[in-house]
């Protein structure tokens, strides 16, 4: 039985859920997977730092409430976030990184990736900005270092893709994808569907907290231009950056010209989308399109995301799940340290054996 160390980079919805999972599945791990997780350090803006080589109990973690720098309260703790002495000196055999995500450069996100796999570290990731602008940077770093870097949970959560795409699809010949990737978009584009205005759908959005105060990286598509760009770079073999790909978001949708998509039998939706055309080039966009019901994502309602991989030797293989939420990124999490574990077993990098 393995057991792996973790330090938390960021301690917001979704390490706060790992934390919780740790505490109430650790059991079920050693079971199912036989590994166990150990949180031994936490790096976080707000609460400031905690290292303790034998462990921290996540039920402490997750059950104090604590106030600004309050980690400063506990054995090996400190009132300030300390991200770089967290990552490079603490006893982690893993660093998960959930800091927030930057849609202009990724960082300081990849200078936490970068540091912890030249630590030695292996890293998990549920944040869009290290895999969008540095993937092939730091893969690169990690293939050198000998050490793993995943990011399932950076494009649909815990729904599985990018590794069901990577390794189940390996072979049949994928060449494309089309996705719902932003499930507030899609929320609002099923609320005008029903004869509300953009504004009023947004609003409802915004107070079953499915939108952000701020909504433009939902509805502009910023955030779906993202995940193109990791899929397409991940799946297809593309090299593009955010700034390569077209972007058009729902704004400028009216309850009109979704009523008269429904008379042509048919449906608006915010596509991210990449293809592969006969000379072997990628073509990349987020822009909603009114798309035919007997398509598979038109059937796709309310906050969930949806992707279809389009084969050479299956047709179209359609994933649908939630593309959010505290608990489903944090299984993510949780999906890709098992990938380390797998992947280390039998290998030279070392992980602590139990008794
Ligand atoms: N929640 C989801 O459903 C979901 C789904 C997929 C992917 N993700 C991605 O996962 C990541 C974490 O999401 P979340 O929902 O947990 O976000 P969150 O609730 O906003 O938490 C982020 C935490 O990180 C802290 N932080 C920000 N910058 C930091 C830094 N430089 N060093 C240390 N701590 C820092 C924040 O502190 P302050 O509050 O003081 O800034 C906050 O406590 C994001 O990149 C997000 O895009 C989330």
């Amino acid at each position: 039985m393995a057991t792996y160390n973790l330090a938390l980079i960021g301690f917001g919805g979704v390490n706060r859920a790992l934390a919780e999972l740790v505490s109430r599945k650790n059991a079920a791990l050693e079971k199912e997977v036989g590994l166990r997780l150990n949180i031994v350090a936490v790096s976080d803006l707000h609460y400031g730092s905690v290292v303790s080589p034998n462990g921290i109990d996540p039920r402490a973690l997750t059950e104090t409430r604590f106030s600004k720098g309050g980690f400063a309260s506990l054995s090996g703790g400190r009132s300030d976030a300390d991200n770089e002495r967290v990552i490079k000196e603490a006893p982690a055999d893993i660093v998960v990184e959930a800091t927030f995500t930057d849609r202009v450069n990724g960082e300081p996100a990849i200078t936490h990736c970068r540091w912890a796999i030249e630590a030695g570290r292996h890293v998990v990731t549920t944040n869009k900005g290290p895999v969008a602008f540095a993937a092939r940077e730091l893969k690169l770093l990690a293939a050198a270092h000998g050490v793993g870097l995943e990011y399932e949970g950076s494009v649909m959560s815990g729904t599985p893709v990018i590794r069901f795409a990577k390794r189940t699809l390996l072979g049949s010949g994928l060449n494309g994808f089309e996705g719902i990737l932003n499930g507030t978009s899609n929320f609002i584009l099923g609320k005008m569907e029903a004869g509300l205005t953009f504004d009023a759908a947004l609003r409802e959005a915004q107070e079953l907290g499915l939108a952000e105060a701020d909504p433009t990286a939902d509805v502009e598509g910023h955030d779906v231009r993202l995940k193109v760009v990791i899929l397409a770079n991940e799946l297809l073999g593309a090299e593009f950056s955010p700034r390569d790909v077209v972007c058009k978001g729902i704004s400028h949708l009216t309850p009109a010209a979704l009523s008269v998509a429904a008379g042509e039998g048919k449906r608006w939706k915010l596509i991210g989308s990449a293809k592969r055309d006969e000379r072997g080039k990628i073509h990349a966009s987020v822009e909603p399109r009114s798309i035919p019901l007997v398509h598979p994502l038109a059937g796709v309602n309310g906050a969930t995301n949806a992707i279809s991989f389009q084969t050479e030797l299956l047709g179209s293989v359609t994933v649908t799940g939630p593309g959010a939420g505290r608990t489903e990124t944090a299984y993510a999490l949780i999906s890709d340290i098992i990938a380390i574990h797998q992947a280390n077993i039998g290998a030279t990098k070392p992980c602590k054996e139990a008794a």
